[in-house]
């Protein structure tokens, strides 16, 4: 929802703040600061390196997005986030544990990283099982935890001198958490669960909370509940701050919204799509609890679902198989591979398969969404948006929507929805491709 086409200027300086600082906070911060350095390029982020087309296409006045709009510069960025270990204090210690960049990139970096510094974390270790934190705030019930991350908030942009800041949370998976419990329908029985402490609500709520009180934009990169219920919704709009969410859009997912759209274009049948990753990295270790994993697991399932829609198509997608595994394999690290065999019928039934092995390293392509979900939902705030914020849903997995609608997944589409909303909100006309007028004589 926009209030008024004015956006406010990119002034003084914004704060990222990131719960967790692990795999993907590290790569995303030292890949900042590489690129400030001059010793690395940010490919993969749309902020950065990405164009879009303005106006007809014999006019010729594509332009890059960081142009277009008016967003923070790299250099204007300041970091800050919370952990649980008392062992990695800094982001230096935090990246060298996380193993991802080579050390030799990481000394390169080492004062500006070693400056930020983590603060202790809100953190409830039956919601990750697998995590023995050495770190965590002295709180007793819900609501000091959410004054104790406020007056965080409040330091970091006084001690910083920043104008505005934004919260992308890139903690660990939580246990699945279903908004099926009344306390998650309204703002005024959340509100009275907080209260109460009730323990349905898990720490990546209170960051959310906490976060929105303070009028900053938030962002969930897994795929936790977090902000994703209705009465996190009300409470955005009453306070009129942007939310997002959720899961980032990386490896597999980001594989399956690139491809199935295209079988489907073609009218391709799929029968099963089995996926499977090995991965070695904390993530890993965090979903190898049956109840983190489940959280991911309905985050991956919905993708196809929605993108062939089996009750439109029975005869192509309607005995599909889609089966997600996580395995988790310390040997790999960061380096994830994820095997997707897929079974596709063409004309008159007949079978044939596509295998996909992809080699990958989950926080590198995690990392450049962190940096555009940030200069994105700093963007919507000072265009006066608030509440969900579908156009950033080219990010996500699992893309929070109103709750009336289906989520789109479709890469394409999304990435459409994405550059037009940048384009209304510039005042340019929006692109439909009909492109008749090119052929009127
Ligand atoms: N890397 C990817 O490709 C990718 C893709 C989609 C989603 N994600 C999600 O992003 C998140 C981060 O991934 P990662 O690889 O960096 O994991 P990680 O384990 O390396 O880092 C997560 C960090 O969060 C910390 N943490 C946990 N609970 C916290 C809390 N309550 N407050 C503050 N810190 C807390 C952990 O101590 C850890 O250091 C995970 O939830 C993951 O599922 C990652």
């Amino acid at each position: 929802m926009t209030n008024s086409m004015e956006i406010k200027p990119a002034s003084g300086k914004l704060g990222v703040l990131l719960p967790g600082l692990g795999a993907v906070s590290t790569t995303f911060i030292a890949g900042v600061e590489a690129v400030k350095a001059g010793i690395g390029k940010p490919i993969g982020s749309l902020t950065q390196m990405g164009t879009l087309r303005l106006g007809k296409r014999n006019e010729q006045r594509d332009s890059k997005i960081k142009d277009f709009v008016p967003l923070y510069d790299l250099e204007n960025l300041v970091f800050g986030g919370w952990d649980i270990f008392a062992e990695y204090p800094d982001c230096y210690s935090a990246a060298v544990n996380a193993g991802v960049l080579e050390q030799t990139l990481l000394d390169q970096l080492k004062e500006p990283l070693s400056e930020i510094k983590s603060m202790p974390a809100v953190f409830n270790q039956k919601y990750v099982k697998n995590l023995n934190p050495t770190r965590i705030k002295d709180v007793t019930s819900h609501r000091d935890a959410i004054d104790a991350l406020r007056t965080d908030i409040r330091n970091f942009k006084e001690v910083n001198n920043l104008e505005r800041a934004v919260m992308v949370w890139c903690g660990s998976t939580e246990t699945f958490q279903a908004p099926d419990s009344n306390i998650f329908e309204d703002l005024s029985s959340f509100e009275k669960a907080l209260d109460d402490n009730n323990p349905s609500i898990l720490p990546s709520v209170l960051y959310a909370y906490a976060a929105l009180h303070e009028g900053v934009p938030y962002a969930n990169g897994a795929p936790n509940l977090s902000a994703d219920f209705p009465a996190m919704y009300e409470l955005s709009h009453k306070l009129k701050v942007p939310i997002a969410g959720k899961d980032f859009k990386t490896g597999q997912t980001l594989m399956k919204t690139i491809l199935a759209p295209g079988l489907k274009a073609r009218m391709l049948g799929i029968e099963g799509w089995f996926s499977t990753n090995i991965l070695g990295n904390r993530d890993g270790e965090v979903l190898d609890d049956p109840e983190s994993f489940k959280t991911k697991e309905v985050s991956k399932l919905g993708v196809l679902e929605q993108i062939l829609k089996p009750e439109e198509n029975p005869d192509l997608y309607g005995d599909l198989y889609h089966k997600v595994r996580i395995n988790y394999y310390p040997p790999r690290g960061d380096d994830k591979e994820g095997w997707d065999n897929i079974d596709i019928r063409g004309w008159l039934n007949y079978p044939m398969q596509i295998k996909i092995d992809f080699l990958c390293k989950d926080s590198i392509l995690a990392a450049p969404i962190v940096l555009d979900l940030a200069l994105f939902m700093d963007l919507a705030a000072r265009s006066g948006k608030y509440g969900i914020q579908e156009w950033l849903s080219f990010y996500f997995k699992s893309p929070t929507c109103k709750p009336d609608l289906y989520p789109l997944h479709d890469l394409f589409v999304q990435k459409n929805k994405l550059e037009n909303t940048l384009r209304d909100l510039m005042g340019e006309d929006l692109i439909t491709n009909l492109g008749l007028d090119y052929y009127d004589e």
